[in-house]
């Protein structure tokens, strides 16, 4: 019996959705536990590559089960959307591979409107959301005023729920922000259509999944985002408004913390972020010119530019702790080949002191200043290597230093994007 998880472990974007699809050749079931479509997951397979944000990577195999669970919150016209995307592409999903937690909360359109406007009433202040809804969803889930799955498939009790929310969101819509009001009606009659559409899917998530790891089968669960986007744990307010971190698949899952066997923690070989905030190992130099033209670090679902900077360890560390990361895959090592001196941030000067944890509060954050121990770079031979030997000399050095100051294992080490450009070093 296994049941593991995929984690981000910096800012989101690691390389999650290439790490689960290759662990999921390993996997009876891969499930989706928070987070949306807000996510985008990258996975390529020989000359293909696909674009995931709500349905689980594990979809690109055949026979293994996908699930997305309570936790996640649902936008049913970007489920089909992504559904057809993959039709096209050749991968078929029906209620056979595929089943949709009943208590999963259901994004609607009040809320992409309201994540909208609140970002535009923010001002310079703004978060640099998605703009997908999902905030504001979290926030009717938390308020007891949100729309599961399994009211949608109740008629009445829709009608009933979406009529006391539209009354609710137009005077907030309209008097606060200035905008027009959404139309009951239109609403009504498109989501009775993904009713019918989803109603095949629905099931308690709970029940399967635990019967499933019960049986023996294997569980991976796909985290979406990254430990610092964490709603506790990460960079508040610039966060996801999730749990991203272990502790969110008990609760986005209905799977106790006991039944989970190990949680590996995607980190990239330097650190990007994507939307505002803080971010003490940024290059605002030519240094991060070049790792993003040669990381290809643009967002996949909002095509936004990302911020680039040096390895983080105190955040690695931090990961390491609240997730109880039992081992490391590392990914993008190649991208930092051909730079002559790689740096690593090993720990904060904050007040005179040297500390290796995160600190809550951004005003203290913004007081620490990375101190950093300089590597000799690699040259691109790391992209061909097939084993943890044949990785150049220097690489396996940067490589053991991570080990040794988080004092975690390195399980994997990704060379390049695709499925046969992964190094297994151990067990997970
Ligand atoms: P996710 O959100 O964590 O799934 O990551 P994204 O898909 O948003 O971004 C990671 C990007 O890096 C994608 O374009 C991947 O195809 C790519 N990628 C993943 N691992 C590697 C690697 O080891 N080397 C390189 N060069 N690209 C990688
Ligand atoms: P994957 O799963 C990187 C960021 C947004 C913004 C903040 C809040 O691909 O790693 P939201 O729309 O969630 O309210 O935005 O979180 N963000 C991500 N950044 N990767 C992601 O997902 C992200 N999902 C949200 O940019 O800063
Ligand atoms: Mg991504």
């Amino acid at each position: 019996m296994s049941a593991f998880i995929v984690l981000g472990a910096q800012w989101g974007d690691e390389g999650k959705g290439k790490m689960t699809d290759y662990l999921a050749e390993g996997a009876d079931v891969v499930v989706r536990f928070q987070g949306g479509n807000n996510a985008g997951h990258t996975v390529e397979v020989g000359d293909k590559k696909y674009k995931l944000h709500l349905i689980p990577s594990g979809v690109l195999y055949k026979n293994k089960l996908n699930v997305i669970g309570n936790g996640v919150v649902l936008d049913p016209k970007a489920m089909f959307e992504e559904l057809d995307y993959l039709k096209n592409l050749g991968v078929t999903v029906t209620e056979d591979n595929l089943i949709v937690s009943d208590r999963a909360h259901l994004i609607m359109p009040y809320h992409k409107a309201l994540d909208l406007a609140k970002e535009k009433a923010r001002g310079k202040n703004d978060i640099g959301t998605t703009g997908k809804g999902i905030g504001p969803c979290y926030t009717d889930k938390a308020e007891r005023c949100g729309i599961r799955v399994c009211d949608l498939l109740h008629k009445d009790v829709f009608k009933e729920r979406l009529k006391e929310n539209i009354e609710a969101k137009n005077q907030v819509l309209t008097k606060i922000y200035g905008l027009d009001e959404l139309n009951f009606d239109e609403i009504y009659e498109e989501y009775l259509i993904y009713a019918e559409k989803l109603r095949p899917y629905v099931k308690d998530i709970s029940v399967r999944v635990y019967n499933e790891i019960k049986a023996g089968k294997n569980v991976l669960f796909e985290g979406a985002q990254g430990n610092l986007l964490d709603i506790d744990y990460g960079t508040y307010p610039y966060v996801t408004s999730s749990n991203t971190i272990a502790g969110g698949v008990s609760i986005g899952a209905g799977i106790g913390p006991n039944l989970i066997d190990s949680a590996v923690g995607i980190a990239k070989a330097y650190t990007t972020r994507v939307g505002k905030g803080p971010f003490p190992t940024e290059l605002l130099d030519e240094m991060g010119e070049h790792i993003r033209t040669v990381g290809h670090e643009y967002g996949v679902t909002t095509g936004r530019a990302r911020r680039c900077g040096w390895l983080d360890i105190v955040i690695l560390k931090s990961a390491a702790r609240v997730s109880g990361l039992t081992s490391f895959a590392v990914t993008k090592i190649d991208t930092l080949a051909g730079i002559e001196k790689v740096k690593m941030c090993v720990g904060y000067e904050f007040n005179g002191e040297v500390i290796d944890y995160f600190p809550a509060s951004l005003e203290d954050l913004a007081l620490c200043k990375p101190i950093y121990e300089e590597f000799d770079g690699w040259d691109s031979s790391v992209e061909t290597a097939k084993t943890y030997e044949e990785l150049p000399k220097n690489a396996k050095i940067y490589l053991k230093r991570i080990e040794e100051l988080t004092d975690t294992k390195i399980s994997i080490v990704s060379v390049g994007p695709r499925r046969d450009q992964t190094i297994v070093v151990s067990e997970i």
